[in-house]
């Protein structure tokens, strides 16, 4: 985070907090949010974006105490299940600054969209109108907006290109389905169809492709209007906006994102003569990437081949993400300062699979040693959020730093956790 300082010894504080004092007191590994960090960051949305819905990706990371930053600085939030959607009710998030999402919503997750009266739910198929629709109760009407498949591609990896006809979500521009899901909607008396949506992808790192999905989607607002006489008001733009993980990575300019999105908006519209809609916009990690710091101690250095492999205490279970999608991540040795020169080595976790591995060839001082301390920056969105039972180890906790001041958020999973759903023998 921008509150990281090293000290003259080599520990390093964040928000005024030594991380060595963090390991010391809630163990290890631990997931490091600075809150300050967090709403800079959402106040920079709402600077950068006037007049737009700024909704934070709840997949990237939630915690009661994260839906009640997000919504201290005014933004809307953006669920996908009715465990994310229950999660942040339970922190006081009003539900209709809700978007619900998914392509294969469940009968519970409706139901607790319904029950709570989620703002917007964004509908992913055609065959999700009509069901929609008999559960909305009489005498009400739903806001729905469309998740259209503008036929773009972007993003960082395969995983999270979401643009293109040839993966799971949306209603395909081009084969027309998203022509033919809005008159399904016009025609569903309790759906109100209040706008479009796409989401492009995620870690895109340029301007470009959002550029295109404007043009694109005014396109069918102006085809809706002609077709149908009705006038959409809402256009929600999804998230993907990169971070950088490694000094010289790229992240997207939000502020310049804005204002070319705001600017061909305007122009698209003028063009087509239509109102402006109001815009949306749903970053995840860009929100919560840079806030979090992963901590991990060393049991154990060692030598294999050409290789030096440093194991922390975590691992594929609390970020998954260097296996699932090849990136990379720059840790750092904190806690005690080293001479030694930086040496090449491969950070791997606890795991029982040779593919567990954090970081490969990556620098640290080369007298690294079992009981050293390494953290992992930019480790705030898609970690926590996506860790797994695996192995049985029991997931970080999650501490917060404001102020100088430490304090638990999430708790540590506990053997007593771990057991408590078996109830078979
Ligand atoms: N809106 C929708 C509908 C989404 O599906 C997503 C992310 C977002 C917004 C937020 O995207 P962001 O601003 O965070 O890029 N697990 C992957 C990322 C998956 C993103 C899924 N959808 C990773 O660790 O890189």
């Amino acid at each position: 985070p921008a509150s990281a300082r090293t000290a003259p010894h080599g520990d390093v504080t964040v928000a005024g907090v030594a991380l060595t004092e963090i390991a010391e007191r809630f163990g290890t590994p631990v997931y490091v949010l600075d809150e300050a960090e967090v709403r800079r960051r959402c106040r920079a949305y709402r600077a950068a974006f006037p007049d737009t819905d700024v909704l934070y990706a709840a997949k990237a990371f939630l915690c009661r105490a994260m839906a009640h930053w997000v919504r201290e600085e005014g933004l809307g939030l953006d669920v996908c299940s009715a465990g994310e959607l229950e999660l942040a009710v339970t922190a006081g998030f009003p539900p209709e600054r809700m978007v619900l999402h998914g392509n294969a919503k469940s009968p519970e997750d409706l139901r607790a969209a319904l029950r709570l009266g989620v703002g917007r739910i964004v509908v992913d198929s055609t065959g999700e109108i009509a069901r929609l629709a008999a559960q909305v109760p009489a005498g009400t009407r739903q806001k729905v907006l469309l998740r259209i498949t503008p036929g773009i591609a972007a993003g960082s990896h395969a995983a999270v290109r979401t643009g293109t006809d040839d993966q799971k979500f949306g209603l395909s521009l081009a084969d027309g389905t998203a022509q033919h899901a809005v008159a399904r909607v016009l025609g569903q008396p309790r759906l109100e169809l209040a706008g479009l949506h796409c989401h492009l992808g995620s870690q895109i790192d340029s301007v470009k492709p959002y550029l295109s999905a404007v043009r694109r989607l005014v396109g069918l607002l102006a085809r809706i209007r002609r077709q149908h006489g009705v006038t959409l008001p809402e256009l929600d733009l999804g998230g993907g906006h990169a971070v950088a993980y490694r000094p010289g990575e790229r992240a997207l300019d939000v502020a310049a994102l804005a204002v070319r999105v705001r600017a061909e908006l305007a122009a698209s519209c003028a063009a087509a003569d239509l109102p402006v809609p109001r815009l949306a916009v749903e970053p995840g990690r860009a929100i919560a990437a840079p806030a979090g710091v992963a901590l991990y101690r060393v049991p154990s250095v060692k030598r294999g081949g050409d290789r030096t492999f440093v194991a922390v205490d975590g691992g594929m279970s609390d970020n998954p993400r260097p296996a699932l999608y090849g990136v990379g991540y720059a840790p750092r040795l904190v806690g005690r300062r080293s001479g030694a020169a930086p040496v090449p080595v491969t950070v791997v976790g606890r795991h029982c699979e040779a593919g567990d591995v954090l970081a490969a060839d990556v620098p640290l001082p080369g007298d690294i040693r079992a009981g050293d301390l390494v953290a992992v920056p930019v480790s705030g969105a898609y970690q926590v959020s996506m860790a797994s039972g695996y192995n049985l180890v029991g997931r970080p906790p999650v501490v917060a730093v404001a102020d100088g001041r430490a304090r638990l958020l999430v708790r540590r999973e506990s053997l007593t956790d771990l057991s408590s759903r078996d109830v078979g023998l």
